[in-house]
């Protein structure tokens, strides 16, 4: 297994990714923004054969508030269930953080996820140290609520 930045040519294997993993999806244009913008803070897993089965898509937050640190968003993470347990969500985060620290000095990075997702939760909180910053009420199209949770960089 690989893991390197993703290029434009990845996006139809990550969009596939997304589409079989998660109830959020996007359009190719919006995969496409956050390559095109932030070309060092999306990255895949790739296997022996070049499939992508793994892939975070990251931004920098772009409507900061007066006064608020400087900050990423992961938009989206998912790994193919074939992949699963082997630590690659996590080396994903981690590449995805460093490049938010050392290339646009982030402060922090935020994320949402919804509040029944055992197995993010547990990749958030215990393995990483994020912390739930928030609840936001009703944050996904089927009503459930979400977990707004941070993790600073500082020092990273
Ligand atoms: N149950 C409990 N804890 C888990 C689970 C699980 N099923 N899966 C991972 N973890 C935790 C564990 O602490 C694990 O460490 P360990 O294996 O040493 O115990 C740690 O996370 C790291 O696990 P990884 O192997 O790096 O995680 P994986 O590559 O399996 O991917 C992911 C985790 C991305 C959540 C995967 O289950 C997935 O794709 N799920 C569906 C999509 C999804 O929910 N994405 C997140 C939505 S929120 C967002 O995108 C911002």
């Amino acid at each position: 297994m690989h893991i390197r930045v993703a290029r434009v040519d990845d996006l139809q294997g990550m969009q596939a990714c997304n589409l079989q993993n998660l109830p959020e999806n996007y359009t190719m244009k919006y995969y496409l923004y956050h390559l095109m913008t932030w070309p060092s803070l999306s990255y895949v897993a790739q296997d022996d054969d070049g499939k992508i089965v793994g892939y975070i898509l990251a931004k920098m937050e772009e409507e900061t508030e007066e006064g608020e640190d400087t900050h990423g968003h992961v938009t989206s993470i998912s790994v193919l269930r074939s992949h699963r347990r082997l630590g690659l969500a996590k080396k994903l985060m981690i590449q995805s953080q460093e490049a938010m620290a050392s290339i646009y000095r982030a402060a922090y990075v935020s994320l949402h996820v919804r509040k029944s997702n055992r197995a993010a939760l547990g990749l958030y909180k215990d393995t990483l140290g994020f912390t739930v910053k928030e609840i936001e009420k009703k944050y996904y199209a089927d009503g459930e609520d979400a977990y707004s949770c941070v993790l600073s960089l500082k020092d990273k």
